[in-house]
């Protein structure tokens, strides 16, 4: 399969952690085996993604927009909501099964992770993996560094190649050179899976498959499809922190395009498109207003809405049929107890 870029999808700097507490002497160490490598990833235009996705018949905005600092502050707090159960479930199934799982990708790996990897489903992978090199991959360069730089004081063995790039087109990963690995493996923890529709989540995945080659391994986290109402709960919490990282996105265009919603008009609402196997987030309008952006002017009539993302839900076998797709052979899927999250292991077909 060709190397195909991806439309603007997915939370490219949603890693932006809460500062790590580390020992003083985690601070000082240095990192014997740690590279950086920047790619000078192109992040887009945010103004020209606003005006186009709000221009549509639809209007749209893209997800990967949410996260901002504050964005990411929030995102990190509906972690830890108790109607929120991904994180921590996916947690869980490492703690339970990180060895098991290490075992599947075997020794002298090179593990890719998409994303900054400073989160605990990474150390507990690392713990029992042990790889030959760790290479997180992320568009966010300064997270990265500090990330990936705290993975190396804690993995004083481990090489760890940092490479700041848009993981959501096709590359060609620096610093490799001479690592004799076994195999190479993409890890994509979290479900960010998810927020690409399934057209997109097969270009994708077909790129992280290029990039892995022959022999390769994929191991990712996906939501599973579950009761509407487990569903609706998650993604309408009751303190409403959901519903402000939702409008924080206007908040973010007002602050950073000069632009003039009043955000008392707009209202989060979130539901579970069952024929289309997706939990759908948007902001809804409730009273008319005439937005100005930069020159660009959009009506907003009540009742119009604007589409800020999808979060697709998937059977085991649905998804085992998008890695098909994407020209991986699905080996192996871990679920918890209740049915609510799946870990994949798939490998690159011959
Ligand atoms: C990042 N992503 C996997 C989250 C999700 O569940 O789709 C983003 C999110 N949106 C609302 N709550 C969480």
């Amino acid at each position: 399969m060709d190397a195909v870029p991806i439309p603007d999808a997915y939370p490219p700097d949603r890693k932006r952690k809460k500062k790590a507490v580390t020992t003083s002497f985690l601070k000082t160490q240095p990192a014997p085996r740690f590279s950086f490598h920047d790619l000078g990833p192109d992040s887009g235009s945010f103004l020209e993604d606003v005006i186009r996705g709000l221009a549509r018949g639809r209007k749209e905005l893209p997800p990967k927009y949410f996260y901002d600092e504050r964005g990411c502050a929030l995102f990190d707090a509906i972690c830890e909501l108790p109607e929120y159960y991904p994180t921590r479930t996916e947690i869980g199934m490492m703690q339970a099964r990180a060895a098991e799982m290490a075992r599947h990708l075997g020794p002298g790996c090179v593990l890719i992770e998409y994303g900054s990897g400073s989160g605990r489903k990474t150390r507990l992978l690392l713990e029992k993996l042990r790889p030959i090199a760790y290479v997180p991959v992320d568009i966010a360069c300064t997270q990265l560094r500090d990330s990936a730089g705290r993975v190396a004081r804690e993995f004083p063995d481990l090489a760890v190649i940092a490479v700041c790039a848009d993981y959501s087109r096709p590359l060609a990963l620096p610093g490799l050179e001479g690592i004799a690995a076994r195999r190479r493996v993409v890890y994509f923890p979290g479900s960010t899976i998810g927020n690409f529709t399934p057209g997109e989540a097969v270009r994708f995945l077909g790129n992280a498959r290029a990039l892995t080659g022959e022999g390769g391994g994929l191991l990712i986290g996906v939501d599973l499809k579950k009761d509407p109402s487990r569903l609706h709960a998650a993604y309408n919490d009751a303190q409403g922190v959901t519903a402000e990282f939702n409008l924080n996105l206007l908040t973010r265009i007002n602050r950073e395009l000069g632009a003039n919603f009043d955000l008392s008009a707009f209202r989060h609402q979130a539901f579970y498109n069952a024929e289309l196997g997706r939990i759908e987030m948007h902001l809804s309008c409730v009273r008319g207003q005439r937005v100005d952006i930069a020159g660009n002017r959009f009506d907003f009539r009540a009742g119009d809405t604007v589409h800020t993302e999808n979060s697709y839900k998937y059977t085991v076998a649905e998804f085992q049929e998008v890695g098909r797709s994407a020209g991986f052979v699905p080996l192996e899927c871990w679920t918890d107890p209740d049915l609510l999250f799946s870990v994949h292991y798939m490998t690159v077909s011959n």
